[in-house]
């Protein structure tokens, strides 16, 4: 029965490692026999010669992002229809306790796709597999349904299982008061926004950078035409050495002057194969004690990542007996009051990582587990009907600020329009309720540098809120290291709390190891680099309305590059459509956010 839950990592590895399996290559009936009652040994070789016969056509996937971009395509057909051939194979054969041929085809499967490296291939089976084992044989949802979730194969909203509403309070919603400029002199808060660290405390300078397993510039010698890892890091798939983030934190100590600090979560290395528990605590209280150490006065206000759970983005609900979370969550719920964050976050932090805190008089904090809102997470499979109450709990922080006349700024790790479909419409419903409450919305986890529109749920077209995609403070991968700088209105009585200006400072990786020691740049400032008045929603359509009337121009060339630090600047029309489009799409699946893109 174990060897079920392999093929599914392989499966959830393939989506990393592939950009195309053509699946309709394989014999139509093949899968008919494949997928009928008996299973002798001429069947499970002919299963092995389909499969093989799709072996070379696998591609790596360097332009993966850009396909999934590319026309705001999410579904990846072929994957589909070997998602949608395999499950059934799989619950086949485990209701016909034939689990033992799934072994032979697991193993063989590893074997077969050279992309996957061997032990990453066997390192996943081993992580992941008690977590899918009893994700397919507990979740209610059909095959079509497991499909849909883990690869977007139709679109979630078919699937009642996968539906629920959030309960908003009877209290009517007030009119919106969008926000006003504050006067000139007024006093401003300076806030640093980390995001993404994942130092990798095995990096290896001269190490190959160009290896078989996602994580690389660890070990190995780099081919004969080819260098060797950086010294201060590298832009292939390697995370950044302990000295590089040290630099950049230095510099931030050196050069800024700030008030707090939001930090968006996701401290350990991209080794997802193969990492305990015992390395993700190390990992967080490593890092946390050089923020303690460099930032001593300073409140951090911390939200945690998907990679901080070992297996990476495995966070069980309370409903799921076999797992724990708590080892991760008290570790965090001291290393953040250690961070600044008043003990009385505790309690919360124990029971789910989401908390609210007060940051000035009149300003709240929100900090959400997004975890328990992403497909990643094979947890959700089986209940994803807003885990912990958290959306629940957090309207009624919202509820609460409204009436103390509180204003909100919310962080977290995963921006809401990469969450499932019901989490991330959900999630949207509140900050329309909300818009005259909810001054900022901060967020990490893609690593490049974005942000997203949130419209009025009705009319599609009045900007009501917009939430900052921060940049990471690791390479990973083609990036430039890199943070940002919010200057807020506040603090004195009545402040906005709203963003009014950002700036994006970048380690230049090429010139840091050319020279030999870290080389900064101010990036760029929104308000100049973008001719926008102010940073309220209003100013952020009119520069999404500005680069839908010139695509191919060149305000979304800025776009693209800072998107990508300043790292890359090959952003062809597709390209730069489907960026655009996630600039429009606060929340996921949603079928008209982009109608107003012309399409050429
Ligand atoms: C499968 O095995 C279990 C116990 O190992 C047994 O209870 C069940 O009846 C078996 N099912 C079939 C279809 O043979
Ligand atoms: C995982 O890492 C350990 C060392 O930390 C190593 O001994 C082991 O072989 C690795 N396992 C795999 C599957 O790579
Ligand atoms: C959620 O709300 C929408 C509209 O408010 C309604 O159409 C839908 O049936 C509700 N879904 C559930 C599962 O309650
Ligand atoms: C050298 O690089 C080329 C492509 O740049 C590649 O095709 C070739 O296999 C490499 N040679 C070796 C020995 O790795
Ligand atoms: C931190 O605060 C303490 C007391 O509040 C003060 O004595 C100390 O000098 C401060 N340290 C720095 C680096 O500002
Ligand atoms: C997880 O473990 C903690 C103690 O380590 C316990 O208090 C808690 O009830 C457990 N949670 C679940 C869902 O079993
Ligand atoms: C899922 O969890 C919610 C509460 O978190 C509960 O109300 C609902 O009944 C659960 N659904 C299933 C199918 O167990
Ligand atoms: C980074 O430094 C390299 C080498 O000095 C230079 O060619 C490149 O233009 C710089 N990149 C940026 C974004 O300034
Ligand atoms: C770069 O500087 C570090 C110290 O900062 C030193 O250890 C390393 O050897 C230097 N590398 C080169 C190639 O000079
Ligand atoms: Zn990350
Ligand atoms: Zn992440």
């Amino acid at each position: 029965m174990k060897v079920t839950s392999c093929l599914l990592v392989v499966l959830y590895l393939l989506t990393i490692y592939v950009t195309r399996i053509d699946v309709r290559s394989i014999l139509q009936n093949s899968i008919d026999q494949l997928v009928s009652n008996s299973f002798d040994d001429d069947k499970l070789n002919l299963m092995h010669s389909s499969i093989s016969s799709y072996r070379h056509r696998l591609e790596h996937s360097t332009k993966f992002q850009a396909l999934r971009w590319s026309l705001r395509k999410l579904k990846n057909d072929e994957l589909c229809e070997f998602c949608d051939l395999m499950v059934p194979v799989i619950r086949i054969l485990i209701e016909t306790n034939r689990t033992s041929h799934l072994d032979d085809v697991l193993l063989f499967i590893c074997k077969e796709y050279k992309k996957i490296e061997q032990n990453v291939c066997i390192g996943a089976v081993h992580e992941y597999k008690d977590a899918v084992l009893e994700t397919i044989t507990t979740s209610p949802l059909n095959n079509k349904g497991l499909c849909a979730i883990a690869f977007q194969c139709e679109p979630q909203f078919d699937f009642p299982l996968l539906k629920w509403n959030v309960t908003l309070p009877d209290k009517p919603k007030p009119q919106p008061k969008p926000p006003q400029p504050p006067s000139p002199e007024s006093p401003k808060l300076t806030v640093l926004h980390l995001s993404d660290i994942h130092i990798d405390f095995a990096y290896k300078p001269g190490s190959s950078a160009d290896c078989p397993e996602p994580l690389c510039c660890r070990a190995g010698q780099p081919a004969p035409n080819q260098t060797g890892a950086g010294f201060w890091g590298d832009y292939r798939s390697c995370d950044i050495p302990y000295w590089t983030a040290e630099g950049l934190l230095k510099r931030i100590v050196e050069i800024e002057n700030i008030d707090f600090i939001y930090y968006t979560g996701d401290l350990p290395p991209h080794n997802v194969w193969n990492q305990s528990r015992s390395d993700q605590l190390y990992s967080i209280r490593t890092i946390n004690q050089l923020l303690t150490e460099l930032f001593p006065n300073k409140t951090f206000y911390s939200a945690v990542g998907n990679h901080e759970a070992a297996p990476c983005n495995m966070y069980p609900t309370p409903n799921i007996r076999s797992d724990n979370i708590s080892w991760l969550y008290e570790v965090l719920a001291d290393n953040w009051i250690k961070l600044g964050l008043s003990a009385d976050t505790r309690e919360s932090i124990l029971q789910g990582a989401f908390y609210t805190t007060i940051v000035r008089p009149g300003l709240r904090l929100i900090s959400l587990n997004m975890n328990y809102c992403a497909q990643e997470n094979f947890w959700l499979f089986i209940n994803s009907t807003d885990p912990l109450n958290q959306l629940q709990w957090f309207i009624q922080w919202l509820q609460y600020a409204e009436d103390h006349e509180e204003k909100v700024h919310i962080i977290g790790h995963h921006p809401p329009n990469s969450c499932l479909t019901a989490f991330s419409w959900n999630y949207y419903k509140i900050v329309n309720r909300y818009e005259n409450t909810i001054a900022g919305q901060f967020f990490g986890h893609i690593h490049a540098d974005e942000f997203t529109v949130f419209y009025d749920e009705i009319d599609q077209k009045r900007p009501v809120s917009i939430a900052y995609i921060g940049p990471s403070v690791t390479t990973y991968s083609h990036l430039n290291p890199g943070y940002r700088i919010f200057t807020i209105d506040g603090n004195y009585p009545g402040s906005s709390y709203w963003v009014l200006d950002h700036r994006t400072v970048i380690m230049n990786l090429t010139a840091t190891n050319l020279y030999n020691q870290t080389i900064f740049l101010d990036e760029y400032n929104a308000r100049d680099a973008y001719e926008m008045k102010y940073l309220f929603p209003n100013d952020w359509n009119d520069l999404i309305e500005r680069l839908q009337n010139d695509i191919d121009g060149p305000l979304m060339s800025l776009i693209y590059k800072y998107s990508r630090k300043s790292q890359s600047i090959d952003c062809d029309h597709d390209c730069r459509r489907a960026l655009l489009c996630k600039l429009k799409s606060a929340r996921f699946e949603d079928p008209h956010a982009c109608d107003s893109i012309p399409p050429f």
